[in-house]
């Protein structure tokens, strides 16, 4: 046995080949079985791509590697789920360029913080953790309440997202600057909003100039809200 894996060891080119050998049949094995099935994100009800305002905060979000220290992928074990709410479906990171899956847990999952928390929390924690959980190792962040938020280029930054595969309309795109106007501010009248993305939180800023604050208090707050799991059965997660 060990004389003729000898001969292998001596031969490059014959261990190159049986090393490609033997990592395609791994790679067919975990392959193949997709194909199999129709596809691998379920279709639920509810997931729509973010709002103007929404994806602005998650820029912010990913900007200041908020990953680093929060997952937002809650995974189908009894303790996870008790904690944090229903298991992550994968229709719920797809309009997600990239991921926020995270692969770190210094702070708890995030993935179904939205509506968790008020407005006023979530503007007093970013800005100085510790004045609401005393022993937080979370950065401040109060330097987002005193930057404008730059808007100008969120209609390109939402067709870039269009190109791929998040399934903005013209419409969408045409109402960009006016949505993310509405939605940083409270005293708006919503409507129109709602009716283009359901369940958009508005802001709780001043309304006049938005923050960065803003915006990513507004990513936090739809997060893990759009589907509405006492209407999916557990057939339609399976299909
Ligand atoms: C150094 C690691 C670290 C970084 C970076 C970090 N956090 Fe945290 N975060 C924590 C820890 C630890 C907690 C738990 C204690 C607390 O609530 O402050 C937490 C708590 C939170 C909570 C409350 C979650 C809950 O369910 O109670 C939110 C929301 C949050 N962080 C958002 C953010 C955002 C947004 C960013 C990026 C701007 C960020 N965090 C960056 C460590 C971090």
């Amino acid at each position: 046995m060990f004389i003729r894996h000898e001969i292998i060891e001596k031969n490059a080119l014959l261990l190159l080949v049986l090393t490609l050998l033997t990592v395609s049949i791994g790679g067919l094995v975990e392959i193949v079985p997709l194909f199999t099935i129709e596809t691998t994100v379920e279709h639920v009800q509810g997931v729509r791509p973010y709002t103007p305002l929404e994806l602005r905060g998650r820029d912010i979000y990913v900007r200041e590697g908020c990953y680093v220290c929060h997952s937002q992928m809650i995974r189908a074990l009894r303790d996870e789920v008790e904690r944090y709410g229903h298991y992550s479906l994968a229709a719920e990171s797809m309009y997600d360029h990239p991921f926020q899956w995270g692969s770190k847990r210094i702070g708890p999952d995030l993935a179904r913080v939205g509506g968790k928390y008020s407005n006023d929390w979530h503007y007093a924690h970013l800005k100085a953790p510790r004045s609401l959980v005393p022993e937080s190792l979370m950065p401040n962040y109060a330097f987002l309440a005193d930057t404008p938020l730059d808007g100008r280029d969120v209609a390109d930054r939402m067709a870039a997202n269009r190109g791929v595969g998040v399934p903005y309309t013209d419409d969408q795109l045409a109402a960009a600057q006016a949505d993310l106007a509405t939605q940083s501010d409270p005293a708006a009248d919503q409507t129109d909003l709602l009716k283009r993305y359901p369940k958009a939180v508005a802001a709780s800023g001043d309304g006049r100039t938005p923050t960065e604050l803003d915006a990513l208090v507004a990513y936090l707050q739809m997060l893990g809200t759009l589907v509405n799991f006492a209407d999916t059965s557990e057939e339609q997660l399976r299909q």
